[in-house]
């Protein structure tokens, strides 16, 4: 079984929020965000696994700001630890405004992903080595969730 590093999977997405992703307050949709997150997520996951990934299930995502029409989005995704055929992906999410320079971190999220086989079957994925001092964070914060998440997961 191989072992990779964080940097070598992460994914950095830029989006750009546009009238359709917009409620009638021109605030960007939650539903919307998700979906980034969520895309943004799965190809950090596909990228370590090398494998097809599928979302498991998502933390609880809080939105403490607005994120206003013609603003940019940006999202970093990066594995913060892999069990066996499953791991989990943190994402930061930045709101920027170009015209301001005012960039703020808008919310994170956490999200579970399971490397599958050809039958959509379970199947172990490559390990991870955490370098850094927060990669090293995350990684053992991602052990404490996932004990979380085991214990209110619905059979
Ligand atoms: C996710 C899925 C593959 C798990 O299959 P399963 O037969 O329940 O597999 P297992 O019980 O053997 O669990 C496999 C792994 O998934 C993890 N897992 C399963 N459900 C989970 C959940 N709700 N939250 C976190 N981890 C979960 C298990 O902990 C296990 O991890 P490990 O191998 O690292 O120890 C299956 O439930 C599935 O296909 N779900 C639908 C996924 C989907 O359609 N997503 C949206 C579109 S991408």
């Amino acid at each position: 079984m191989s072992v990779k590093t964080v940097k070598a999977s992460q994914v950095i997405m830029t989006e750009l929020v546009l009238p359709n992703h917009t409620n009638p307050h021109s605030h960007l949709l939650g539903g919307q965000l998700m979906l980034w997150v969520d895309i943004c997520a799965a190809l950090c996951a596909a990228r370590h696994s090398n494998a097809v990934c599928v979302t498991a299930s998502v933390d609880k995502i809080d939105f403490h700001h607005p994120i206003k029409l013609g603003e940019v989005v940006t999202l970093e995704a990066s594995v913060n630890r892999v069990f066996n055929s499953s791991l989990e992906v943190g994402v930061k999410i930045y709101a920027e405004s170009f015209y301001s320079g005012v960039k703020i971190h808008s919310n994170s999220a956490y999200l579970t992903f399971v490397s599958i086989n050809s039958e959509g079957k379970p199947v172990p994925a490559p390990k991870i080595i955490p370098e850094t001092e927060d990669e090293k964070r995350r990684f053992e914060h991602a052990g404490v969730r996932r004990e979380q998440r085991l214990k209110n997961r619905i059979k």
